[in-house]
């Protein structure tokens, strides 16, 4: 069959046909809400970098995990700023944490919601690199134990997630084994298990004040050229246990979420990072856009290529305006 018996536009001819035919649906349920908690803020400051996003309070980030949830995103994902930073990270498993005690905040003001915690030293070591430094490179073995004691503490404060995205190999591993040694084996692990050396974290490493003293993050994170390595890496994170698995950034990355997609029957989760969010929110501003159709044509391409988990800081607009 072809034209003139086929005709693709009769299906395009009103918004109900086109709903009828629509392969893909977004979905509030679809998305988690990062939210950063500092020690440094006492209610809420604007993070200059992510226009609309805020450095929160613990209690500030429980009353905008109950927005998020009144919005139906029913997780999300936390961040840490502690009030002091040092060689190994050690603010990042103190049980009075900044991280803990967001954890804890969240769970009693919205009991129902999701807690998803990053796992990594970045946000807390002076020197900004994802683990504990050994001669001029991260020492990978040594970090597994900071990274270990972490997760635990996030998870005895009532984290249902922890997501580790320092990029360390065996991570995932030995985190399984002693949350299970802990009595800790509901908590489940979103491994960043395709996590690439990006230029768009820049506003995110501005926002937790993260970017590397030297160096680059280059020993650990993927080099973007490779896509068979990605497959390696989630393939490794599945046989450690992942509950989860992502693929960091996203939109520079929609082949590797469709390859992972078609590959592995795992939850798949892609992350919408802040340079992606501060390109869409600048060129809305400047009036080159219109945002809401810029952002819904962002996240649909992220679920198109076979994410069902995204992972944005457009959650509550886009919940917002999936609702109508
Ligand atoms: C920590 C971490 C980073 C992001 C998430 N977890 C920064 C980095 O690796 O430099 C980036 C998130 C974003 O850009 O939105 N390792």
């Amino acid at each position: 069959m072809s034209f003139p018996e086929e005709r693709l536009r009769r299906m395009r001819r009103t918004p109900a046909l086109r709903s009828l035919v629509q392969e893909t649906r977004l979905h509030p349920a679809n998305f988690v809400y990062p939210l950063f908690v500092s020690a440094l803020v006492k209610d809420r400051e604007p993070i200059v970098s992510m226009p609309g996003i805020f450095n929160l309070s613990p209690k500030e980030a429980a009353a905008e995990a109950k927005k998020a949830y009144e919005l139906g995103v029913q997780a999300v994902l936390l961040f840490g700023t502690p009030a002091k930073k040092d060689a190994v990270g050690s603010a990042s498993f103190r049980e009075d944490g900044i991280v803990q005690r967001g954890i804890k905040e969240i769970k009693a003001a919205c009991p129902e919601i999701v807690v998803v915690t990053d796992v990594c030293l970045c946000e807390y070591t002076d020197h900004g690199h994802c683990g504990v430094i050994k001669g001029d490179d991260v020492d990978n073995d040594a970090t597994l134990d900071i990274l270990v004691r972490q997760a635990l503490t996030h998870a005895e404060a009532g984290a249902d997630i922890v997501a580790p995205s320092d990029m360390m190999d065996g991570r995932v591993d030995v985190i399984r084994e002693a949350l299970d040694e802990n009595g800790l084996e509901q908590t489940a692990i979103m491994a960043y298990a395709a996590k690439y050396c990006s230029a768009f974290y820049g506003p995110f490493r501005e926002a937790v004040d993260s970017a590397p003293q030297f160096g680059d993050r280059k020993t650990y994170q993927m080099d973007p050229p490779n896509a068979r390595e990605a497959m390696r890496e989630i393939e490794l994170d599945i046989d450690e246990a992942a509950d989860i698995v992502m693929v960091k950034p996203a939109l520079a990355y929609l082949d590797i979420i469709s390859r992972a997609r078609d590959r592995y029957d795992v939850p798949l989760a892609a992350y919408n990072v802040s340079g992606e969010y501060a390109m869409v929110k600048h060129a809305a501003a400047s009036g080159m856009a219109d945002e809401q159709r810029l952002v819904m044509e962002v996240l649909t391409s992220i679920k198109r290529a076979g994410a069902g988990i995204i992972i944005t800081y457009h959650a509550l607009d886009a919940a917002r305006w999936l609702r109508g």
